[in-house]
């Protein structure tokens, strides 16, 4: 790292700390919103503290935001900042172990299998694995855990839609999958930003977990080539056909690692969504009828059809349902699942009169602009319908990360990020997250246990962990539906 003394302009205000080196990553650490906003109070929206003893500069704000989604690449690159965590997990070859070119192609791959058709086949799927998941749950009533739970059906759901019919089989026939995708998890942890190996069983078996599940992969790419079944039209088949610009394609091993980064990529953001969706949904219980209300009127132009007269339902009605998608924002907007971006710093960067030396992370939250009171009122509050009618947030990848990425950056409300990294799998994720909530509310009701005083017992957040998830115990009880 380079000495401040280097640097030619002036710096960002820098949050002390009375801990040397170590600085202040317990504060951020454990509440890193309340501690951002504390510093955003104090030095306004740009400030660096210590972290490990990295140099951590925050812009905050829609404008930070654009500033970092849309930051050029000669002055600051993720493959920096998140390599050392993710190469040993997705393996070599992929994302963040080449240059960001080859990785957009790569990204662009993946996006190429999440067309409109495949989503029209994948509903069913989903719906048929959340209605299965669902009977498995023997009881009348119950009470459970919710997040291990929804990780489970996720698993299920995201693999059979994305990973292939084999990878889903697998899943079914051992229990091998789950725990290769348990011991990758093991590794994928926020000190891993910092420190790649420690010599800890962990990292043992994160790297054992790679090389099974790349292995694995490999096993069905070699099946479906020699037994000619390769219209499958998922990831795994548009990764296989795929050619970059200059006309070569990914090696298998390639293939078999981005497979893995996709899996990982999507699971946990979208098992600790539909989490959250469900404790909200609990905690509001005023929006449950209206979810089913709006099921009833797009199913059968009727408001009050009895729950079980109601028809199934396909990609396009499921597009008609706002309320359903402004509950998966407001979710969203309140405990977005990746709270800080990163970047690592490669040339010095100005920005507002301050100089960002090379060698800093530049980061941004949206969990900060997304709490924002002079944007949202009464910020706390999940109130779905302050999504309607807007636009906010939504916006098209492109390969070059620029025009639409560009215009949708200065945003409050970027759960997906935004640029040449946003995310490939939102589409993806709002049609699988939409049917299973719609599911699960037409089979069962659910509430919030409660404490002493009757209150509902509302999970905090849990920052601790890579993707912010419900801390435990967080359990939800529920009824069938009659
Ligand atoms: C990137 C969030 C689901 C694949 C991102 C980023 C965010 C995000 C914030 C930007 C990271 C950055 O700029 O550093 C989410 C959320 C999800 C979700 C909230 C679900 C609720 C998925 C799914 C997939 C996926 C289902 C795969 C099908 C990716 C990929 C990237 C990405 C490949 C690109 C990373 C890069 O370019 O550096 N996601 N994601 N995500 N996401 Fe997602």
């Amino acid at each position: 790292q380079r000495g401040q003394k280097q640097v030619n302009g002036k710096l960002p205000p820098h949050v002390p700390s009375p801990i040397p080196w170590f600085g202040n990553a317990v504060a951020y650490g454990i509440q890193p919103v309340k501690f951002l906003e504390k510093c955003r109070e104090q030095y306004g929206d740009m400030f660096t503290f210590t972290m490990i003893g990295r140099k951590m500069t925050f812009a905050l704000g829609p404008e930070g935001n654009h500033f970092l989604f849309n930051v050029k690449l000669a002055h600051a690159t993720a493959e920096g900042a998140y390599d050392k965590l993710t190469v040993p997990v997705f393996g070599e070859g992929v994302v963040y172990d080449v240059e960001n070119s080859i990785f957009m192609e790569q990204k662009k791959f993946v996006k190429d299998a999440l067309t409109t058709t495949a989503f029209r086949t994948y509903i069913p799927i989903i719906r048929k694995e959340a209605q299965d998941f669902f009977k498995s749950w023997a009881d009348q009533s119950d009470k459970f855990e919710l997040f291990p739970e929804m990780a489970e059906l996720t698993i299920r759901t995201a693999s059979h839609c994305l990973m292939g019919k084999e990878i889903r089989e697998q899943l079914h026939q051992q229990a091998n999958v789950a725990q290769l995708y348990h011991h990758l998890d093991q590794g994928f942890q926020p000190i891993n930003v910092f420190i790649r190996n420690l010599p800890l069983p962990n990292y043992w078996n994160r790297d054992k977990a790679n090389k099974t599940m790349t292995e694995l992969f490999l096993r069905i790419l070699k099946n479906r080539r020699a037994s000619g079944t390769e219209n499958q039209h998922d990831v795994l088949e548009s990764l296989m056909n795929s050619t970059y610009r200059d006309g070569s394609r990914m090696t298998d091993t390639d293939v078999a690692h981005m497979m893995i980064a996709t899996l990982m990529a999507g699971q946990h953001t979208s098992s600790t969504t539909v989490s959250w969706i469900l404790f909200e949904l609990a905690n509001n219980p005023h929006v449950i009828p209206e979810l089913i209300k709006e099921q009833s009127e797009v199913l059968t132009g009727k408001p009050d059809t009895p729950i079980s007269d109601l028809p199934d339902f396909d990609y396009d009605q499921l597009r008609k349902m706002p309320l359903l998608e402004c509950v998966m924002k407001e979710t969203l907007r309140l405990h977005p699942p990746i709270h800080t971006v990163m970047r690592l710093v490669v040339k010095d960067l100005e920005y507002k009169g301050y100089t960002i030396p090379a060698g800093h992370f530049i980061c941004g939250s949206q969990a900060v602009s997304q709490m924002d009171p002079t944007r949202y009122p009464e910020p706390e509050k999940f109130d779905p319908w302050r999504h309607m009618g807007s636009e906010e947030g939504s916006g098209e990848w492109t390969i070059n990360g620029v025009d639409i990425a560009q215009k949708s950056a200065k945003s409050h409300f970027l759960p997906f990020g935004a640029g040449r990294h946003r995310c490939i799998g939102e589409a993806f994720a709002y049609i699988q997250i939409k049917t299973i909530i719609a599911t699960f509310l037409r089979e069962f009701e659910h509430d919030l246990l409660k404490n002493d005083k009757g209150e509902n017992i509302f999970p905090p957040m849990d920052f601790t962990s890579l993707i912010v998830m419900p801390q435990k115990p967080s359990y939800i009880s529920y009824r069938r539906r009659k």
